[in-house]
């Protein structure tokens, strides 16, 4: 199959890459053209494991990079619009973008396309996008707009795609679904998993994927309604954090209970810092406005994104009570990025924390796998960078576990507590046991647990501590 994909963003780049592994000739378009000519000299814009190898396999053969849109729509059976959609003030989408490569698409349409929204859109869209190439006077029988939405997280991207849970596929007419089904024959009919070459299968997946065929208007529902899900059984189980720590209860036992149950699951039931990245803030957002907008005042998601703010809100209070002043004292941070995997801090909760802290007028020596340089451009020269996580917790006051990185998780903790001035760490993400945390000498923090003091700590000095958490 002839495919283009408009937009070198997250989705477009990864769904073009995945498209070309698959077998289909993919033109990957963007009216960017400094992206497009690093994307031609082999640049990787963004960190995505698998990423580079795919771009590399098929870079000049099965995918090129273009910025002439309709020449790659005249070359194309099937387009798939992988633009941005950002929030207006109004927290609905911006379909700006999305509007202006349909009335693009117009002009190019020299043959039966299917043109396919990606990006994530609200209900109505793919109307729209048909209304729109209609009145720029597009034959209707010359072209079909689906909807297929994808579920794909950032740092397994490749994975996500290649390996779905569910491929959705949203559409009114049975031509436009046998095209579609055409281009995922080979992930749901299996042939791409005998490959030699494929990508490897992660833990949890089964294969091959089902697709699920939808009307268009439930398929742009089911991509918000499950975003809007997910947001909202983290902030549940934040919320459920906040009662084990008045409680006395933890947390992590709880949610291996409630997470047992199958028909909850133990995933997406980690407590925090609160979910943070470009797509779960802004789709509850325009979810909500887009409920609103059809007449159903849809307030649990109001609570779903206060109860989100809450959280770091929180976590500044931890900070606070464990540390009294926060003038001058200088913290050791682990994590920028919005999650681990990944160099992207869009709406970081972490990065959100470290300025706020930065505000109150700490010092703060930053360390993260991928996302320092972003960080830099954003934060300017407020914030340090360390090379290493125990660079970053030399001679600190306190260590911030921010991230859930891997390397974060498996730290030597002896190695760890020689670099701090104080022994105290505060970890957003309850990344280690505090049992193992006190018989290693610190004083620690989590979330939705109780503190950890040092083994041997004098049973004052232990009561006080356990004061501070009950103030926080
Ligand atoms: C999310 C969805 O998981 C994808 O299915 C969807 O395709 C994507 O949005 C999108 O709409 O494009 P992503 O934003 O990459 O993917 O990241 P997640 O892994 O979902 O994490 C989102 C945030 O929630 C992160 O800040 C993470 O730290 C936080 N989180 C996640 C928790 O605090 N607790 C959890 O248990 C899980």
């Amino acid at each position: 199959m002839r495919i283009a994909v408009v937009g070198s963003g997250y989705v477009g780049l990864v769904a073009g890459a995945c498209f070309a592994d698959l077998g289909h000739d993919v033109i990957l378009v963007d009216n960017d053209e400094r992206k497009i000519a690093a994307l031609k000299q082999g640049e990787v814009p963004i960190h995505e494991k698998f990423l580079p190898e795919l771009l590399e396999r098929h870079r000049g053969r099965r995918l090129e990079f273009s910025t002439e849109l309709q020449d790659a729509v005249r070359a194309s059976e099937a387009v798939f619009i992988a633009v941005g959609t950002p929030p207006t003030d109004r927290g609905d989408a911006d379909l700006s973008y999305v509007e202006s490569v349909a009335r693009e698409i117009t002009g190019a349409i020299n043959g039966y396309k299917v043109v396919v929204e990606k990006s994530t859109v609200p209900v109505y869209t793919s109307e729209w996008i048909r209304k729109i190439i209609l009145r720029n006077g597009a034959d209707p029988e010359s072209f079909d707009v689906a909807s297929n939405p994808e579920f794909l997280r950032e740092g397994t991207a490749v994975t996500d795609f290649l390996y779905p849970d569910r491929i959705l596929v949203g559409c009114d007419h049975q031509r436009c679904a046998g095209v579609l089904r055409e281009i995922y024959l080979p992930l749901t009919g299996g042939g791409y998993y005998q490959n030699a070459g494929a990508i490897p299968r992660p833990d949890r997946a089964t294969i091959p994927p089902s697709i699920i065929v939808t009307s268009s208007k439930s398929a742009e529902l089911i991509k918000h309604a499950s975003n809007a899900f997910l947001a909202m059984k983290i902030s549940f189980i934040n919320a459920v954090a906040t009662l084990c720590e008045s409680v006395g209860a933890d947390v992590s036992q709880v949610c291996q209970g409630i997470g047992a149950d199958s028909r909850i699951g133990p995933r997406f039931l980690n407590p925090g810092i609160g979910y943070g990245g470009s797509c779960f803030p802004k789709d509850v957002l325009a979810f909500r406005a887009v409920a609103r907008e059809c007449g159903y005042d849809f307030r649990l998601l109001d609570e779903v994104m206060r109860i989100n703010e809450d959280q770091r809100e929180r976590f500044l209070r931890k900070v606070r009570s464990a540390l009294w002043t926060l003038r001058g004292k200088h913290l050791g941070v682990l994590g920028l990025a919005f999650k681990g995997g990944t160099d992207d801090i869009r709406e970081s909760p972490a990065v959100l924390i470290a300025q706020a802290l930065l505000q109150e007028g700490c010092k703060i020596t930053a360390y993260d796998p991928a996302a320092m340089e972003r960080t830099q451009q954003v934060m300017g020269s407020g914030v340090q960078f360390a090379n290493s996580a125990y660079e970053a917790a030399q001679g600190a006051d306190a260590l911030l576990i921010l991230t859930e990185w891997e390397e974060f998780a498996n730290l030597d903790l002896r190695r760890l507590r020689g670099q701090l001035k104080y022994p105290i760490v505060i970890d957003g993400r309850n990344l280690y046991d505090p049992e193992v945390m006190a018989a290693h000498g610190f004083t620690y923090y989590s979330v939705g647990r109780s503190a950890a003091h040092p083994d041997g700590a004098p049973g004052a000095l232990k009561a006080a501590m356990k004061n501070d958490l009950n103030q926080a």
